[in-house]
């Protein structure tokens, strides 16, 4: 049974769920670092099986994962962050190319990562990710903690990566405004289990299940 898929590369796609309904396991098992029958079912990207991949593989499929807890090396700059992300990839793209994405990072070129807000490390998790050149993006709650108007900078950064440079993005929230500013389908996950698949008109609509699976 195929559970979610993200159908087309270059699709936006959103995955909610409240607190606790397994949105990181679902991830993580897309990304090979959990078990994968605790999802069970299938998840597909342009027709490729995700599940039970290892994680070796996943990179070599131009998957790339940016998690939950933003995962930058705190004592390294900026372009030290990135040119790690860079010499773990099979493919990667060069770091100008990456930095001229992010022109605030450009300019903290030489800042520390654990001197930077919460939002500029958002963005250098996402610069990691991009560099390793993915055909899918994986976002982990990327606007967790952030302030509004960052929030909108990323979701902007977001919608850029996914329409310049045609790249699929599985964006995992609990902020459903945020997921329906961006994404144009939607999966809610609930216990473990796709619940519900909606485009985003329906989920804008349909107040019933909004409050039944995510409280709001
Ligand atoms: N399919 C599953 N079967 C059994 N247990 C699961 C499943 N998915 C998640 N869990 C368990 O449920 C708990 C919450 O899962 P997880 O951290 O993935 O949720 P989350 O939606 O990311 O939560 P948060 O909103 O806090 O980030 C974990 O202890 C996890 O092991
Ligand atoms: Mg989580």
């Amino acid at each position: 049974m195929t559970l979610l898929s993200v159908a087309e590369a270059g699709e936006l796609v959103s995955l909610l769920g409240r607190n606790g309904a397994g949105k990181t396991t679902t991830l993580r098992a897309i990304a090979g670092a959990a078990e994968p029958q605790v999802i069970g079912g299938s998840i597909r990207f342009d027709g490729d099986e995700l599940l039970g991949t290892p994680p070796y593989e996943i990179a070599g499929r131009g998957i790339s994962f940016v998690p939950e807890d933003r995962r930058c090396f705190p004592r390294l700059s900026v372009v030290e962050n990135v040119r790690l992300a860079i010499n773990h990839a099979e493919d990667p793209k060069d770091l100008e190319t990456v930095l001229d994405f992010f022109p605030e990072l450009s300019e903290m070129r030489e800042k520390h990562a654990r001197n930077m807000s919460g939002g500029e490390q958002q963005m250098l998790a996402i610069a990691r990710a991009l560099a390793a050149n993915p055909r899918l993006m994986l976002l982990d709650e990327p606007f967790e903690g952030l302030a509004p108007y960052i929030v909108r900078r990323i979701e902007d950064i977001i919608a850029e990566i996914n329409e310049e440079q045609d790249i699929a993005v599985l964006l995992v929230e609990q902020n459903v405004a945020a997921a329906l500013a961006v994404a144009g389908r939607h999966y809610v996950l609930d216990e473990g289990r796709i619940a519900e698949s909606a485009s985003t008109e329906r989920l804008r609509e349909d107040e019933e299940m909004r409050q039944r699976y995510l409280g709001v």
